[in-house]
C-alpha cells in the first residue's frame, strides 16, 4: 500500500488528521505500508526554500506523533528516493498529451494561479503520483474520490506499460476511502475544512494554540434551530461538530446524540472544545519533542528511504532494462 501527503503547511488540519493520517495509523496494523512525504510535488506551485524544508520535518514529526510507527510502516520522502523521478520521466513519456491534458485537478488548479503561470511540472504531476505508486508494486492506494481520476491513469500507465515491454507493474486497485469523516469548515459548513479554502476561524489547526482552537469550536456556524441533531442537509454545522465529537472520542453519534437531548448547542460547543483541547494538547508535546531531536528524526528518515528505496530501484532496474538503457 502506498499514500502520500504533501509538506505544504505548517501545520496539519484536523481534517487531514480525520480524513487521512488517522486511517494511514490503522492501515499501518494490516499492510506493508508505504508512507511518503511528496516535496517533490509541493514544488508544482510557487514554494519557498527554506519554508519547504522545514515545513517536512515538521509534517514528518506530526505523522510520527499522530502514531506512525517506522517500525510498522516505511515513512520517508520523496526526493530522498531519486527514483522517483527518474520512473516519472519514463511514464511521461508514455502519457499522451491529451490524455494528461483531461485531469481536471491540473484544470482548477491552473485557473486558480493563472493560465500562464502554472507549470510543467504541476501539468505533469499525476504522472509523479503514478511513478510513486508503481515504484511499490502497490496493489492498494486509499485514495479519496477527487483522486480517481489520477489513480484511473495510473492504472492506465501500468497497464500500457506491461502490454508493450511486458509484465512489469502491479496495476493498483482504487481503495476510495468512503468511511473517513469529511470534515467541514466551521465558520462555512458548506465547504470542507481546508488550508487553501478556509479563514483562520473556519480551519483546526494541529499545532496552534489550544486555547485558540476551542475558541474556534466555541465560535463554529450552526443554525437557528435548538436541537442537536445528526442531519447533513439541514444542520452542516451541528451534524460536522458530532462528527468530530464522535471521531475523537470513539463514541457513535447516536449515543452523542441521546447524551445531548434537551442541552443546548454552547454545551456541546464548550464539550467539544475540551475534547479537542485534550488530543491536541500531547500532540503537540509529542511533536515538539521529536522536533528538538533533529538526529533522531534525521535517523528514522534516513532508514526510511534506505527501505523504499531497496524496492524503488529493483522496478526501476526492470523498468530500465525493458526500456532499452
Ligand atoms: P487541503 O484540502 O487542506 O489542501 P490536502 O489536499 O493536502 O488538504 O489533503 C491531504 C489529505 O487530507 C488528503 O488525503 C485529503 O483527502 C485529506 N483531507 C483534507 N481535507 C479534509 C477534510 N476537510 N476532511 C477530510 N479529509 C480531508
Ligand atoms: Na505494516
Amino acid at each position: 500500500m502506498l499514500s502520500g501527503i504533501q509538506p505544504t503547511a505548517d501545520s496539519f488540519h484536523l481534517g487531514n488528521y480525520l480524513g487521512a493520517i488517522r486511517q494511514w495509523v490503522r492501515l499501518q496494523e494490516t499492510h506493508d505500508a508505504f508512507y511518503c512525504i511528496v516535496d517533490l510535488h509541493a514544488i508544482t506551485v510557487d514554494h519557498d526554500p527554506a519554508r519547504l524544508r522545514e515545513r517536512t520535518r515538521v509534517s514528518v514529526a506530526q505523522l510520527l506523533a499522530a502514531g506512525l510507527d517506522p517500525e510498522l510502516c516505511t515513512l520517508f520522502v520523496q526526493s530522498h528516493v531519486p527514483e522517483h523521478a527518474q520512473l516519472a520521466w519514463v511514464l511521461n513519456c508514455l502519457t499522451g498529451f491529451g490524455e494528461a491534458s483531461r485531469m481536471t485537478q491540473f484544470k482548477d488548479k491552473a485557473q486558480k494561479q493563472g493560465a500562464e503561470r502554472a507549470t510543467v511540472g504541476l501539468f505533469t504531476y499525476p504522472i509523479l503520483q503514478a511513478a510513486d505508486i508503481l515504484l511499490y508494486q502497490a496493489n492498494v492506494v486509499p485514495v479519496g474520490e477527487d483522486q480517481r481520476q489520477h489513480l484511473e491513469l495510473t492504472r492506465d500507465l501500468a497497464q500500457r506499460f506491461n502490454g508493450r515491454f511486458g509484465q512489469t507493474f502491479t496495476v493498483p486497485e482504487p481503495h476510495i476511502v468512503k468511511d473517513t469523516a469529511k470534515i467541514l469548515d466551521l465558520q462555512e459548513p458548506a465547504i470542507k475544512m481546508s488550508k487553501s479554502a478556509s479563514s483562520p476561524g473556519g480551519i483546526i489547526e494541529l499545532l496552534d494554540d489550544p486555547k485558540a482552537s476551542a475558541k474556534k469550536i466555541r465560535s463554529a456556524v450552526t443554525d437557528s434551530e435548538r436541537e442537536i441533531r445528526y442531519d447533513e442537509e439541514r444542520k452542516p454545522g451541528i451534524s460536522n461538530l458530532l462528527t468530530i465529537y464522535s471521531a475523537l472520542t470513539g463514541k457513535p453519534v447516536p449515543e452523542l446524540e441521546r447524551d445531548y437531548a434537551g442541552k443546548g448547542y454552547g454545551d456541546l460547543k464548550k464539550d467539544l472544545a475540551q475534547v479537542v483541547v485534550d488530543f491536541v494538547t500531547p500532540f503537540q508535546e509529542r511533536t515538539r519533542k521529536l522536533l528538538a531531536d533533529p538526529e533522531t528524526l534525521d535517523t528514522i528518515l534516513a532508514n526510511g528511504a534506505e527501505k523504499a528505496r531497496r524496492i524503488a530501484a529493483e522496478t526501476l532496474a526492470v523498468v530500465y532494462d525493458r526500456v532499452g538503457f
